[in-house]
């Protein structure tokens, strides 16, 4: 009997101190600071550029899935012992980061993942926005900046007790500031036009990358929980039988060429405001990728 007692109490010691060790770890980790030493472009408000960055914001870069449509913040992932995860309200309401970020400040949260002060951003996919123009940049600061407030105090983000062993363990992608080289990036955008180079330049700050992975071969996107479906390999081994028309179907519909659904974690309302020229442009340039099986991404 007491032997017992004892076991219980040594694996009740083991247990608090894996949680102690995991807590600590975590906190340290999550709390450790980032520098950025990036440039910060010219901020133009004219209605050309905030036009510009109303599409990008709605049919590319896609800010609207985790911010909300009216960009005044939402729940966006409610994981259980994962974690419970807000984003904020991006608008000048009460509450909202418009009223304390600077445009400087947005731009870095946006190609760096970090906020003032070197705090790594949590969710941010700034992965697939490292290489977004300047002006581009400027644009959807412009666009933010002119809709309407919207009054709602953004609300804090929790990491739950799996989501901190996950993230420990190297498990969960929590903050893509740990990814990026924060220097000083040099930029072009690409002429736009029905061309394969600005088709890559949409696909990476589209997020296609982001998903389908760098090589676009496909797979789960990392992050998600397995039920989730993977992102469908886009090389030549698994859409070359797309036609362009079916390409448009499939962003436009959310349909494949033989009339099934694609699932809805495959982002077509966004997808469907893209403009015919920018989805040829990705069209061509997935033309141009190598073939690669599925899942290797
Ligand atoms: C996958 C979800 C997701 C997407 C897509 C996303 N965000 Fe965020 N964003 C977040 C979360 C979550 C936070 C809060 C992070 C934190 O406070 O740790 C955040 C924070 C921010 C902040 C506040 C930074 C700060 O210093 O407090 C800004 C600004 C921002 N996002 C802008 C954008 C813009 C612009 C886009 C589109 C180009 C975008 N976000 C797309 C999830 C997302
Ligand atoms: C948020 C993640 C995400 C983003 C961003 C995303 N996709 Fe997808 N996409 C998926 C997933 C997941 C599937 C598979 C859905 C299924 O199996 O039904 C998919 C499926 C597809 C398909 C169907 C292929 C087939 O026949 O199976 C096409 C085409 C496609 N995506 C193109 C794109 C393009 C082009 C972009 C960028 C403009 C893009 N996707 C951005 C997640 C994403």
């Amino acid at each position: 009997m007491r032997l017992l007692k004892n076991i219980a109490l040594g694996l009740f010691v083991v247990v608090v101190l894996c949680v102690a060790v995991v807590y600590g770890l975590s906190s340290y980790r999550m709390g450790q600071k980032v520098s950025v030493t990036d440039s910060a472009p010219e901020f133009p408000r004219d209605s050309t550029t905030v036009a510009r960055g109303q599409y990008l914001v709605r049919a590319i870069t896609k800010c609207a899935e985790c911010h909300g449509q009216d960009l005044g913040g939402q729940l966006f992932i409610d994981g259980g012992p994962l974690g419970t995860f807000h984003a904020p309200n991006l608008t000048s309401g009460t509450g909202g980061t418009g009223t304390v970020l600077a445009d400087s400040d947005v731009v870095r949260a946006i190609r760096h993942g970090v906020g003032p002060g070197g705090r790594k951003l949590q969710w941010m996919p700034s992965r697939d926005w490292v290489g977004l123009a300047d002006e581009d940049a400027a644009a959807i600061v412009a666009y933010i900046r002119s809709v309407p407030p919207v009054n709602r105090p953004s609300e804090a983000s929790s990491v739950g007790p799996l989501g901190r062993a996950l993230y420990v363990a190297g498990q969960l992608p929590l903050f893509e500031a740990e990814a990026i080289d924060h220097s000083n990036v040099a930029r072009t955008r690409p002429a736009s036009g029905v061309n394969a180079e600005y088709g890559k330049y949409l696909a990476d700050i589209g997020g296609c990358t982001g998903c389908h992975g760098p090589t676009l071969s496909g797979g789960q996107v990392p992050g998600t929980p397995p039920d989730m479906k993977p992102a469908s390999n886009l090389t030549p081994e698994g859409i070359g039988h797309y036609k362009e028309s079916d390409f448009f179907r499939a962003l436009r519909e959310g349909k494949r060429p033989n009339g099934t659904q694609i699932d809805p974690f495959m982002p077509v309302n966004a997808t469907k405001l893209m403009t015919d020229d920018d989805i040829r442009a990705v069209y061509a340039y997935l033309k141009t990728v190598p073939p690669k099986p599925f899942g290797n991404r």
